[in-house]
């Protein structure tokens, strides 16, 4: 029997997780750990964590699936993404990986754009140097720690290190490095004018290939480790955006993922390079061969259910424990109870500032439009449609790019409800379905082993021979309605935008 295995390194947690050539789970583990913040907006992160934590899980799954390592056709990595992870010439780690939250360099993005031009650095990489990205946190140490930059053997993304434990090869693959502000989008390579502009010499990256090809082998060494067999093929893998679409099956024109966790993704395939003109969805490779993705990520999705609950829905939590139900449940069947629109009552999801479509960390949440006929139901459901109108935004960007979104697959905790899938149904104007597969970004990667493996022909028949729809809605009457107030939600912003930034700073003045 052929088994894959998917490793992601996320920022809170490494997965390990093998399936059988059908994507029937065998085994899952998850080892967590933390990061540190040693400034405030800064997030850093050992190395040796991820390594420590995909030895004890890979361990883990071939233990608990009772399968030889001979069985292991091929293994896939993915994972946070952008983080800044350096090498000296003999291997070793120079200093903790700068990750992809950490917010320390508005400064070097603005000499990057400067340097190059806005238009030219969107034109190359398909996205505004951004604050997460990887070469504005190289050029961070190369102005604040000399001694750290003039160590520099080489330069990988967190999920590329792994594989260099695991093989002892430097590679990398399309998709992650799609965001690290280096990489020619368009042209699938590493941009030369990009690294000649930024005084970055080329010796320092990785080979990169297309994510589903066999790009190194197990060594002995990690082999004793892991328990995996020697000779193991290791395929490119991709960032966990771009796996997370591959696991949902967001792999031809036309299909569109929207994943409601603490924060909000909206993903699409795209078989051409295409770039919002304004730099506002970030265009990326796919994991898919010759396919590129677009993705608007918006902030807080269920994560503003989660903070409405806790900080308004006390009485329902006190309901929900005496009852022992779930009170996201409840708070849904008493939102269900109001009309669409909630009478005029709007609600603007931006609790942690916001990133599609409107760039601006100083954004805040609002409430607006309360009269005295509102009362708690109409808040809760004010929220669920705030956030559906801000995902809404990415889809309509990509709209405006000529995707056109025949099924939107939903996950994440906040597609459980039924309330939320048929609003989002209704405020896209797409169907909406849930598919079999529940495990991500770490399936994805399987099946991107798979395809090195020959297990599949190609990562379009891996997703067909693995993934199915479960439950589909499609848009219902209360459409008519949402489509008058979404142009309202949409005026909201703009409207607000300057205020948010005046409150902004005088919350900052408290805070010195
Ligand atoms: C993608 C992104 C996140 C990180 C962490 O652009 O910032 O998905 O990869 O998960």
């Amino acid at each position: 029997m052929a088994c894959l295995l998917g490793i992601d390194t996320s920022t809170t947690a490494t997965k390990a997780l093998l399936v059988d050539e059908r994507g029937r789970v065998l085994a899952v583990s998850t080892s967590e750990y933390g990061y540190a913040t040693p400034r405030p907006q800064w997030t850093e992160q050992d190395p040796d964590l991820w390594w420590q934590a995909t030895i004890s899980t890979v361990r883990a799954v071939l233990q608990q699936a009772q399968v030889r390592a001979a069985d292991v056709a091929a293994v896939g990595l993915t994972g946070q993404m952008h983080g800044l992870t350096l090498l000296d010439a003999q291997g070793t780690v120079i200093r903790p990986c700068i990750l992809w939250n950490d917010q320390r360099t508005a400064a070097q993005c603005a000499a990057i754009t400067q340097a190059v031009g806005a238009a030219r650095v969107l034109q190359l990489t398909g996205n505004p140097a951004l604050t997460g990205f990887t070469a504005p946190k190289l050029l961070w140490v190369r102005e604040h720690e000399a001694h750290n930059y003039a160590r520099i053997g080489k330069l990988l993304l967190p999920k590329d290190y792994l594989r260099y434990k695991l093989t002892g090869e430097f590679f990398g693959e399309v998709s992650d490095a799609s965001g690290t502000s280096l990489f020619d989008v368009g042209r699938r390579a590493w941009s030369d004018e990009m690294l000649q502009a930024l005084r970055i010499p080329r010796a320092w990256l990785p080979e990169v290939s297309e994510s589903p090809v066999v790009t190194a082998r197990i060594s002995p060494a990690a082999a004793q480790l892991t328990g995996l067999l020697a000779g193991t093929p290791v395929v490119g893998g991709a960032g966990d955006q771009a796996a997370q679409g591959v696991g949902a099956g967001i792999v031809s024109e036309g299909l569109v993922s929207a994943t409601l966790g603490t924060s909000g993704v909206v993903f699409a395939a795209s078989n051409t390079y295409r770039v919002e003109p304004q730099g506002r969805l970030h265009a990326f490779c796919h994991a898919v061969p010759g396919m590129w993705h677009l993705m608007g990520v918006m902030l807080s999705a269920a994560g503003s259910l989660r903070w409405y609950r806790d900080t308004l829905g006390q009485p329902e939590q006190q309901a929900a424990a005496a009852a022992g139900r779930d009170v996201y449940e409840l708070l849904t069947e008493s939102a269900a109870g109001v009309a669409p629109g909630c009478e005029g009552l709007l609600f603007l999801p931006y609790l942690t500032g916001e990133r599609t479509p409107h760039p601006d960390p100083d954004a805040r949440g609002a409430f607006v439009g309360l009269t005295v006929r509102h009362g708690k139901a109409h808040l809760t459901r004010a929220v669920l449609e705030g956030v559906s109108y801000g995902l809404c935004d990415s889809l309509q960007l990509m709209r405006a790019l000529q995707i056109e979104p025949a099924q939107v697959r939903a996950s994440g905790g906040g597609a459980r409800s039924v309330l939320w899938r048929q609003m989002l149904a209704d405020i896209f104007g797409t169907e909406i379905a849930t598919i079999n597969v529940a495990e991500g970004a770490a399936f994805g990667a399987a099946l991107l082993a798979g395809v090195g493996a020959g297990v599949f022909a190609d990562v379009a028949q891996a997703a067909r021979a693995t993934i199915t729809v479960t439950e589909r809605v499609t848009a219902g009457t209360a459409a008519a309605a949402y489509a008058r107030y979404y142009p309202r939600y949409q005026a909201l912003y703009p409207a607000l935008a300057a205020e948010f930034g005046a409150l902004a700073a005088l919350a900052r003045e408290d805070a010195a």
